[in-house]
């Protein structure tokens, strides 16, 4: 057989899938753009709900749109007692297989489960986005025994989500943070999670499918599990003068410092910077600033490594504000989660406009054309 070669492109890195007008993302210069407009300005000046707009519709809402947006958020929070049944059920389970579980169950009673129409995906990923929240609480409410806690229509998305997980509305600060939060990881082009839906979408199977992919992607401590690694790590060293000694025991061990590096981001994360900010102002309210400390004195012991464009990324700091939040670090992923939904439902969108099945290649390399022996005649 003549010798065949062929370039592979392993984990598709540095291949361009298609064409997007969802975010612009120049790993360079650290510059992340949703729909055009900065990340920096997005964090600072908007709100999870007018990005969700901007993300599913293209472009900034006036304010009938926002509030029709807002409204329709707040009507969708709300899931079929059954799903209840569901999450009960599974409640011993980690959170992300819980939301994975029963988004997937949601599909069973969503009569619009087939539209693939893009008001239709819209207003499912809208729906979802609601109905997530509602899920995650009710499974952290359950797996302490206690009932779930009905929404407060009087709150915006991300302070409900917290008065729905704690039963208590949550101060302007609290409710902010948690906002800018998910404004941050609203979207951001074809990250695993995000490639895995649109993979799903290629199909032509429905957004829940290709949401529920995207949970399932989303786990991994490679991806959106970073957060909670970050966190724990930062547990095991316990003392920021610890910080060096552990990052060199780790990396000597050829390990990984979790919330460090990026496929794209070869200059820090333009994310990172709004969550260390955030961290810090709150560790010091708190009277808790020794994550912080020992967060930054990471961020020093891998100082070496920024030569060879390993930075924090935006799971570096997130886990600490968590963490100060008295949010357990099982939710941080769910957390990520649900900030991701628009950008999943974004991301289908698109793939469904201008649709091509997603199918690349393996380069076969086992053995060709073997005599079947039958079972008789073997070894
Ligand atoms: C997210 O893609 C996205 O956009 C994702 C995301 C989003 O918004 O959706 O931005 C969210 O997932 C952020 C990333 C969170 N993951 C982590 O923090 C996990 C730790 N980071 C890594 O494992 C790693 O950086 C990846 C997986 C994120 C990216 O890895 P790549 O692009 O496949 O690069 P690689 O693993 O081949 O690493 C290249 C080199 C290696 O050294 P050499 O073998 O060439 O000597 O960089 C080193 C790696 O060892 N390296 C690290 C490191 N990350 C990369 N060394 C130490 N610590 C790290 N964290």
């Amino acid at each position: 057989m003549a010798t065949r070669s062929v370039e592979l492109k392993r984990g598709l890195k540095d291949v361009y899938l298609d064409r997007t007008q969802a975010s612009f993302i120049d790993g360079t210069e650290g510059k992340l753009l949703y729909r055009g407009y900065n990340i920096h300005d997005l964090a600072e000046k908007s709100t999870f709900e007018e990005v969700a707009y901007l993300l599913l519709y293209g472009s900034l809402p006036n304010q009938e749109q926002l509030d029709e947006l807002d409204a329709t958020l707040k009507s969708t929070r709300t899931i079929p007692e059954e799903v209840y049944r569901v999450i009960d059920l599974t409640k011993d389970g980690h959170p992300m297989d819980v939301l994975r579980t029963a988004v997937s169950a949601l599909a069973s009673f969503d009569p619009d489960v087939e539209d693939n129409t893009a008001d239709g995906v819209r207003r499912k990923g809208l729906r979802l986005t609601s109905q997530a929240a509602t899920i995650i609480c009710a499974h952290y409410r359950a797996r302490q025994g206690l009932p779930p806690i009905a929404p407060d229509q009087s709150l915006s998305h991300a302070a409900n989500f917290l008065y729905m997980m704690r039963g208590v509305v949550p101060d302007e600060d609290e409710a902010k943070l948690m906002d800018v939060d998910f404004i941050l990881h609203a979207e951001h082009g074809a990250n695993a999670s995000s490639f895995a839906s649109r993979v799903t979408a290629s199909t032509l199977a429905d957004l829940h499918a290709a949401i529920v992919t995207g949970i399932g992607t989303l786990k991994g401590p490679l991806h959106g599990g970073a957060a909670e690694s970050v966190m724990k790590m930062a547990e095991e060293i316990g003392d920021p003068a610890e910080a060096e000694a552990y990052a060199k025991r780790v990396l000597g061990g050829h390990g990984r410092i979790m919330g460090f590096g990026h496929r794209v981001y070869k200059a820090e994360d333009p994310r990172a910077q709004h969550l260390r900010d955030r961290s810090r102002s709150l560790g010091e309210k708190l009277g808790q600033p020794q994550w912080i400390q020992i967060l930054d004195a990471l961020v020093e012991a891998m100082a070496p490594y920024r030569a060879r464009g390993i930075h924090v990324n935006v799971d570096f700091f997130a886990g600490s504000i968590y963490y100060l939040m008295d949010i357990p670090e099982d939710l941080f992923i769910p957390i990520f989660a649900l900030g991701r939904i628009p950008g999943w439902t974004l991301q289908v969108l698109e793939q469904f406009e201008n649709n091509i099945l997603i199918r690349p290649l393996l380069w076969y390399e086992g053995p060709m054309d073997l005599e079947y022996v039958p079972i008789e005649a073997r070894a």
